[in-house]
């Protein structure tokens, strides 16, 4: 049972750690860990440093760490990868784009690489790409369907799709995992109960499942309380995958429409503006420049409005993402009592 990575701020080492003392893998996040270790610490450190500091603290009761990484935060890409390994982690999860090149530097340390995709076809360049430039294989693969929460890998109009849902994405990926060293394949997206990790691992054959919301809705989590709170409160048809506005990052993402970020964007209350730069887009020439919510009413500011949610800055609203079935979720919970619930020795 894998933790998901949250970000920013949601899967923090408080959150990784006591799902890793129950013998799941705990994961962080590394989206704006720079700003929230430097403001825990009193102190600036850089992304290297807060990823190896957050790595060290989730490990303290054991357990295997995890730490995710999205590859459409290109500037802090290869010094969070550094910084983790640095810190002991145990295994790397490469989400939000396709992770075909990685620090050379990390290929010979003891640490598993696992991409989230959501085709068959991504996961078949990735094991082309790692094949010719490391001479390497995924050690799992996280496949994530389009219930999930956070950025999702589907374009707007697949989403709903019968052919894009997770059941029917599973056989050609378990298929070409099997012929190709059988690495586990980590289901995700939309799974909630005990009965549906049987589900997955008993009739579809998974080797594991990956949760997000639910754990976003735990006292450990690193959500504010208003965020924890919206989980509960929202309704089914509270959640939404809107296209304009949307993420800048340029992936359909997952929100709850009431959220005081999302709102205010749509009545466009707030003039574009970019003061972080973590999500950028490439020129004419390739280079990566100004961030599309710098200038445009189409994307919100991803970045502020995640920021906000966790609760480290209160000058900027949030924006609170959730899985398709977050309706579900009905209180918060510590980890401890989830873990229970999900391995079957209580019921929800
Ligand atoms: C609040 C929240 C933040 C998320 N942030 C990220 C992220 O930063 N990177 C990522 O790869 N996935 C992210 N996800 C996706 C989760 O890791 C997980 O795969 C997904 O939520 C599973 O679906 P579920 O929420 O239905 O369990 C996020 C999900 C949620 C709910």
């Amino acid at each position: 049972m894998v933790q998901g990575g949250m970000g920013i701020g949601v899967s923090l080492s408080a959150l990784a750690r006591a799902v890793a003392r129950r013998g799941g893998i705990g994961t962080i996040s590394s989206a704006g860990l720079a700003a929230i270790v430097s403001k825990r610490l009193g102190r600036r450190v850089d992304i290297q440093e807060a990823a190896a500091i957050e790595v060290a603290d989730s490990k303290q009761d054991g357990g295997f760490i995890a730490i995710n990484i999205m590859v459409a935060l290109h500037t802090t890409f290869t010094d969070s990868i550094l910084g983790a390994v640095a810190g002991g982690v145990d295994a790397i999860i490469l989400g939000a784009g396709l992770p075909t090149t990685l620090p050379e530097a990390i290929m010979d340390a003891d640490v598993a690489l696992i991409p989230i995709v959501s085709s068959v076809k991504a996961l078949r360049i990735i094991c082309k790409r790692w094949g010719e430039r490391y001479q390497r294989l995924p050690d799992a693969v996280v496949l994530e369907g389009p219930l999930a929460g956070g950025h999702l890998g589907f374009s707007y109009t697949d989403l709903n799709k019968e052919d894009f849902q997770l059941e029917r994405l599973f056989g050609p990926v378990k298929e070409f995992a099997q012929k190709h060293g059988d690495f586990p394949v980590i289901v995700a997206g939309g799974i909630y109960y005990h009965e549906d990790i049987v589900r997955w691992v008993n009739e579809f054959g998974a080797d594991g499942v990956q949760m997000g919301t639910r754990f976003a809705a735990t006292h450990e989590s690193g959500a504010s309380l208003d965020f924890k709170q919206a989980i509960i409160d929202c309704r089914e048809e509270d959640i939404i995958v809107p296209k304009k506005p949307g993420s800048p990052c340029g992936l359909p993402f997952r929100l709850i429409k009431t959220s005081p970020g999302y709102q205010t964007a749509l009545q466009k209350n707030r003039p574009p503006k970019c003061n972080r730069g973590l999500v950028l887009r490439k020129d004419e020439a390739g280079d990566f420049t100004v961030c599309p919510a710098k200038d445009s009413y189409d994307s919100f500011c991803i970045c502020n409005v995640l920021f906000s949610a966790h609760g480290l800055i209160d000058k900027e609203e949030p924006i609170y993402t959730i899985g398709g079935r977050g309706y579900l979720v009905d209180r918060i919970v510590p980890v401890d009592e989830l873990m229970d619930e999900l391995i079957g020795l209580n019921s929800h």
